[in-house]
């Protein structure tokens, strides 16, 4: 039985000042949920700040990017052994917005989710095609070629320490979040992949839905054989939408 987990993709958004309201609801939220593992990703900015709100609350966090390297002359990157520091349970690897804008690659990609369980960080590692993928028929092509680069890199007995999250490009931000059949057919897709390499990793492995992803349409997703949790963006800046999105978790 895999549990589920809502993670908050909180992006380039927040500041000091009102990040407190935010975090203290979630906070508070997350205690209703004990089934339910809730999350947030915040800018690394935001941290300090994050740790000492969060600190002994039912609510994790996390960063939202991190350096394969481990220390030394790397201008502008953080360390895993940074976001230990910070008290970090999660970090996203891989995030569309980070291949599309800083052209990280697959074994870029992977070499962050390596470095991430190498440091006991767990590693949510997004992977997605964008529309032009789908409407050419290449989703399956596309995301079976990023697992596989993580695969490679991790091992599969590893993987048991990661999380994947489905991110087609094209439900990101657009409030047109992918159908039921869609996101299951991939999600199913991804497990049996992990699954012929150990069966034991497939059937254990979360793997999480993001992509317009909000109260109103979180109930069916969740409900979705493959579906373990969300990673959600724009609704994981207000409250409530996002503790709806935690119960419609722990309900389904
Ligand atoms: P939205 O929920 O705003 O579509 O963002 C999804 C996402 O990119 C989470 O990482």
């Amino acid at each position: 039985m895999r549990n589920k987990l809502i993670a908050g993709n909180w992006k380039m958004q927040g500041s000091l000042a009102g990040n407190p309201v935010l975090l203290n609801s979630v906070a508070a939220g997350a205690a209703t949920l004990p089934t339910v593992t809730l999350a947030v990703m915040v800018p690394f900015t935001y941290l300090v700040q994050t740790q000492s709100r969060l600190a002994g609350s039912a609510c994790a966090w996390g960063a939202q990017d991190v350096s394969e390297e481990a220390a030394g002359a790397f201008t502008g990157e953080i360390s895993v052994a940074m976001l230990q520091e910070m008290g970090c349970r999660y970090v996203i690897v891989g995030h569309s917005e980070r291949r599309a804008r800083h052209g990280e690659t697959d074994a870029q990609v992977a070499a962050k989710a390596h470095a991430a369980v190498e440091g006991a960080l767990t590693p949510i590692i997004c992977l997605g095609e964008t529309l032009a993928q789908r409407e050419a028929g290449e989703t399956l092509a596309v995301v079976h070629r990023q697992l596989d680069a993580v695969l490679q890199r991790v091992g599969v007995h590893r993987m048991a320490q990661t999380v994947l999250a489905y991110e087609p490009v094209w439900a990101i931000g657009t409030g047109k979040s992918a159908t039921a059949e869609q996101v299951q057919e991939v999600h199913a897709a991804l497990r049996s992949r992990v699954s012929n390499a150990d069966w034991v990793v497939g059937a254990g492995l979360q793997i999480l839905y993001g992509g317009s992803v909000k109260p109103s349409n979180a109930l069916e997703l969740m409900r979705l054989p493959d579906v373990d949790g969300a990673l959600v963006g724009g609704a994981s800046l207000v409250a409530d939408d996002f503790l709806d999105i935690g119960r419609a978790a722990a309900t389904a």
